[in-house]
């Protein structure tokens, strides 16, 4: 894919541009007097285009390493690390089909390899190898120090159409800091503010993740920007871009949620809206009762394209406390497939459900939406976007569209289970205290089992004091959590690292 450097203008915020890092401009633009001038404001973003693959994922480059090897990923707010496929990531029929080149971890490309085995669940995929550090850079620009998997083993990922994936949660546990990829880039001044927004189009170039800000052009309406504070808590590993929801609406039907566990993820990994399994049993319930929709074999429903069924609503209360209806369209959660519109509105598996994730808010929701994730305010931003249905460029139908290319928020599972598994130990501190250590590493080893039968390693140890204080007020109802301390991973190791 050809990399494109676009850059934009950072008017909405107020900000500093001494000390800034000069990111290249695009050769025609750099003689451009009208922009020139702008050259402060350019200074402070960095755009990376990004490929729609067939209305289902979205993928951009990273280079990686310093012979800046060029790496198609999918850029996905549901997860915090970086993966890259390894040369030992042998293609089959069950292992790192799809994922092309791989990453030479070698002391001359600037990386070097740990000893440390990981493996990644995901919604849908799996993938496991050697912790590995190098330098990662966007947009041809300076590089940052990153932390990522070096894959040997890598199932359901034939279909994503990039040959790795870049979690940009609000922390990265690979890394020595704990910083995020996007918060390493600020800290090395590369971009000015803490932040990235997705425009996701309908065209099959035209979507957008910003570094360091936002494009006007691509919001319907910038004075209608609404902050929604994220909802932290728990181990920073397990922090995700969630923000509450109230209340869902569809026409007459509506559903509110449970106060406690009303979190929303947007997901820039995820293709579809989905709800937890109670909320679509009822949704569906009605929606067979209302219109004429039928289902698939794979239990999506569909319906003719000609008809315009009603947008589905989601209310979420700003950070000031206003409440926010975000509205989504047939014609942006219809997904077009010879001839008939698939409903891109489905089911969490049940046991996602029943935790604190409610609500997915994929793709789907974010070609609505341009979306503005801020690590220094801790909100993630919506606005309406103009992209417009009409673009869709593919008609076709879609390829192996069954597959729905599902990329749940990296680790979307294992944090709730995590998180279950905390609940209960907690319960049981209540009882008694001294047992806690003990219970937990049993609850690590539960989970291990759980996701593998082998040695997932998941930083298990909710030791920190002051976590738990503030997540116990969080489920009191006081208020936002900041979590705190860097949690212990856990690391498991298997024999020798294998180079490469
Ligand atoms: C310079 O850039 C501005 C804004 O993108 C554009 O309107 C204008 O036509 C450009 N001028 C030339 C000479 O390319
Ligand atoms: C330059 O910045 C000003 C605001 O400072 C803006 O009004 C103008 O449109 C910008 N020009 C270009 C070519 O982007
Ligand atoms: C890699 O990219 C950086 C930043 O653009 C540049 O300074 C460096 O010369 C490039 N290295 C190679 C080997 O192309
Ligand atoms: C951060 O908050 C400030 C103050 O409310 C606001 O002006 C700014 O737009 C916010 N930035 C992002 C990226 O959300």
């Amino acid at each position: 894919m050809r990399f494109l450097l676009v850059l934009s203008l950072a008017l909405s915020f107020q900000i500093s541009f001494q000390n800034m890092i000069t990111i290249p401009l695009a050769k025609q633009e750099a003689n451009n007097e009208s922009v020139k001038q702008n050259r402060s404001f350019l200074q402070s973003y960095s755009v990376d285009s990004l490929v729609n693959n067939q209305q289902m994922s979205y993928y951009g480059t990273i280079q990686v390493g310093s012979q800046n090897q060029t790496f198609k990923v999918i850029f996905d707010t549901g997860s915090y690390q970086l993966w890259l496929p390894s040369k030992n990531c042998i293609q089959s029929d069950y292992n790192c089909k799809g994922l092309n080149g791989y990453y030479d971890c070698s002391a001359s490309n600037g990386c070097s390899l740990s000893a440390t085995q990981k493996t990644l669940s995901y919604g849908k995929g799996q993938v496991s190898g050697y912790i590995a550090t190098t330098t990662v850079g966007v947009c041809g620009l300076q590089q940052v120090k990153q932390s990522f998997l070096l894959v040997q083993l890598a199932q359901d990922f034939s279909n994503i159409q990039a040959d790795g994936l870049l979690g940009l949660g609000l922390y990265d546990s690979y890394n020595d800091n704990g910083n995020s990829f996007v918060t390493n880039m600020k800290n090395s001044g590369i971009i000015q503010e803490e932040m990235f927004s997705f425009y996701l189009g309908f065209g099959k170039s035209d979507s957008q993740l910003i570094f360091g800000g936002f494009d006007p052009k691509k919001v319907a309406d910038s004075s209608q920007i609404y902050f929604h504070p994220v909802i932290l808590y728990g181990q920073q590993g397990y922090q995700r871009w969630s923000i509450r929801v109230q209340v869902v609406n569809f026409k007459t039907f509506s559903y509110t949620l449970n106060a406690v566990n009303n979190f929303a993820i947007v997901d820039s990994g995820t293709s579809l809206i989905l709800l937890n399994s109670d909320m679509y049993k009822q949704f569906v319930t009605y929606l067979i009762q209302n219109y004429k929709v039928y289902q698939t074999q794979d239990g999506y429903y569909y319906t003719s394209c000609s008809t315009s069924l009603p947008n589905i609503n989601f209310i979420l209360n700003d950070k000031d406390g206003i409440q926010r209806q975000y509205s989504i369209p047939s014609s942006f959660y219809y997904i077009k497939t010879q001839g008939q519109c698939i409903i891109g509105i489905s089911s969490l598996p049940p046991s996602v459900g029943i935790s604190d994730v409610q609500i997915i808010l994929g793709d789907i929701f974010m070609r609505r939406y341009v979306s503005l994730f801020s690590y220094k305010n801790q909100t993630v931003g919506l606005t309406l976007s103009v992209a417009d249905p009409d673009d869709d460029y593919t008609n076709s139908p879609l390829e192996g569209w069954q597959i729905a290319l599902i990329v749940i928020g990296g680790l979307l599972i294992i944090g709730v289970v995590s998180f279950c598994l905390y609940r209960k130990a907690k319960e049981r501190r209540e009882r008694n205290r001294n047992y806690l250590n003990q219970q937990l590493l049993s609850n690590q080893n539960q989970q291990q089992n759980y996701f593998q039968g082998q040695g997932v390693a998941i930083g298990g140890n909710y030791q920190n004091q002051n976590n738990y204080q503030q997540q116990q007020n969080y489920f009191q109802g006081q208020g936002v959590l900041i979590g705190g301390g860097i949690n212990n991973n856990q690391n498991i190791v298997y024999g020798q690292p294998v180079q490469g």
